[in-house]
C-alpha cells in the first residue's frame, strides 16, 4: 500500500510517498520539499503571509514531483520518450494515481493559512482521484519519520523500526514535547512547552545576538567559541516535572545582554547586537544553549528511569543540534535514535508514515467535503 503525504503547516511545502508493507514495515518511495526558509530569514523568522502565498505557488510541482520520483524508475520510464504529448502525460498521471492508495494530510498544529493550503490541495486530490484522506498531527507525525527502515538514497535509515514503549522528545521551532506511546495510536503526553518552543526561544535569541535565522545552527556555531559558565542562566521552576518553559530563559538572554554593555531593561533589544562584541555574544550564546539543552536532556533522563522505555526518539529541527546528541549520549543509558536531517525537520515523509499505519489499521478516513484545518490541535 502507497500513501502520499502532504505537508503545508509552517515554511515548507513538501509531499511524499511511503509504501506500507504486510510486515508494516515501511519504505520511502520519495520525498520533495520546498523551503520558503529564505524568503523569511530577512525577518528574523516565519512570515504567515509569506509562507502561504509560497505554498500556493510550490504546492501543485511539490506533488506532481513527489508521484514522479515514485514512478519514474518503473516501467514508464522506458517510454518516457514517446511520452511528450499532453495526451500521454495525463495518462501517466492518472497511471500514477492507480498505484496510490491514500492521501494523509496535516490537519495541525500550524499556521493557519498554511496549513489551508495543503488541506484544500488534499481535500480536492482525495475527491477527483477516489482516494481515502487521513489527517495527521503533524506534532504526532514527527517520531514517525524513525519508522521509515529503507527507501530512496541520500537518506540514512535505522535498521529497524522502534519498539515500544517508545519515548519521544518533539523539539522543533513550533514544539517541545515528550510522549509516551505505549503503541502506535495508544500514547500519553508527559509534558509540553508552557509558552514557547525551544526552538523558537533558539530563534529569538538569535535575534537579540543579531544572529543569522534560523537561531539553532547559528547559535550552535557561535556557541562553540564561548564559555558556558560565563553566564548562570536560571532554569524554570514547574510544578509538573515534564513541562517546558523558555520564556524565561529567553528574557533573562536580554538582561544578560543589556547589563554587558551596561544598560537598563528600557534598551531595545534590536540596538543590542551592533554593541555586543564577538565574545560576550559567543558568552551568552554558550550560556543560553547550555541551559536550554541541559533541561531537555534531564527532563527525558528523568522519563526513561521513571518509565523504562524499549526505544527513545529524537525529533524535530532542534534534534539536528550536535551538542543536544552529546549531551543526551553523555547522560542515558538508552541510544537516542534520530531520524536523518531530512526527516528531522518538516517533511512530507512522516506524513506519509501516519498516514500509512492508519490505514494499514483500517481507521476511519477523513470526510473529503468537511474537513478543516486546525492551527491549534493538540496531542
Ligand atoms: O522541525 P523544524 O524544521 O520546523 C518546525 O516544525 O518548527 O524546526 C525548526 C527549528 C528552528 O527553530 C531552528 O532554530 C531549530 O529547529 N534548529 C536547531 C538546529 N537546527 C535547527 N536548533 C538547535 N540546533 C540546531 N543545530
Ligand atoms: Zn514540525
Amino acid at each position: 500500500m502507497k500513501v502520499l503525504g502532504i505537508e503545508t503547516s509552517c515554511d515548507e511545502t513538501a509531499a511524499a510517498v511511503v509504501e506500507i508493507r504486510n510486515d508494516g514495515q515501511l519504505k520511502l518511495l520519495s520525498s520533495v520539499v520546498a523551503s520558503s526558509m529564505d524568503l523569511h530569514a530577512a525577518y528574523g523568522g516565519v512570515v504567515p503571509e509569506i509562507a502561504a502565498r509560497s505554498h500556493i505557488e510550490h504546492m501543485t510541482p511539490v506533488i506532481e514531483g513527489a508521484l514522479r520520483q515514485t514512478f519514474d524508475s518503473d516501467e514508464l520510464q522506458a517510454t518516457s520518450d514517446e511520452q511528450t504529448t499532453q495526451d500521454s502525460r495525463l495518462k501517466t498521471q492518472d497511471w500514477y494515481w492507480d498505484q496510490i492508495d491514500a492521501i494523509a494530510v496535516t490537519q495541525g498544529p500550524g499556521l493557519g493559512g498554511s496549513l489551508l493550503v495543503g488541506v484544500t490541495a488534499a481535500r480536492t486530490l482525495a475527491l477527483v482521484k477516489k482516494k481515502p484522506l487521513y489527517a495527521i498531527n503533524h506534532v504526532m507525525a514527527h517520531p514517525f519519520a524513525a519508522f521509515i527502515t529503507s527507501g530512496i538514497e541520500g537518506i540514512k535509515y535505522p535498521s529497524e523500526a522502534p519498539d515500544f514503549p517508545m519515548l519521544s522528545l518533539i523539539v522543533s521551532g513550533g514544539h517541545s514535547q515528550l510522549v509516551l506511546f505505549k503503541s502506535h495510536f495508544e500514547y500519553k503526553v508527559l509534558g509540553r512547552t508552557r509558552d514557547d518552543a525551544i526552538g523558537e526561544a533558539f530563534d529569538k535569541v538569535a535575534k537579540i545576538l543579531g544572529l543569522p535565522y534560523p537561531g539553532g545552527p547559528s547559535i550552535g556555531k557561535k556557541a562553540a567559541e564561548g564559555d558556558v559558565a560565563a553566564h548562570s542562566f536560571p532554569d524554570a521552576k514547574l510544578d509538573t516535572p515534564y513541562d517546558f518553559s523558555f520564556s524565561g530563559l529567553k528574557t533573562a538572554v536580554l538582561r544578560a545582554a543589556q547589563a554587558e554593555i551596561g544598560k537598563d531593561h528600557s534598551f531595545p533589544s534590536t540596538k543590542l547586537a551592533e554593541l555586543l562584541s564577538d565574545t560576550q555574544k559567543a558568552n551568552i550564546a554558550a550560556s543560553f544553549q547550555q541551559t536550554a539543552l541541559s533541561t531537555l536532556v534531564s527532563k527525558t533522563a528523568l522519563a526513561c528511569n521513571e518509565f523504562k522505555p524499549k526505544s527513545l526518539v529524537v525529533a524535530g529541527g532542534v534534534a539536528a543540534s550536535p551538542t543536544l546528541r552529546q549531551m543526551l549520549r553523555e547522560k542515558l543509558e538508552i541510544e537516542a535514535v534520530y531520524p536523518d536531517m531530512k526527516l528531522c525537520t518538516d517533511n512530507g515523509a512522516m506524513i506519509a508514515a501516519l498516514g500509512c499505519f492508519m490505514h494499514h489499521t483500517d481507521q476511519k478516513p477523513a470526510d473529503p467535503y468537511g474537513l478543516e484545518t486546525s492551527p491549534s490541535l493538540s496531542m
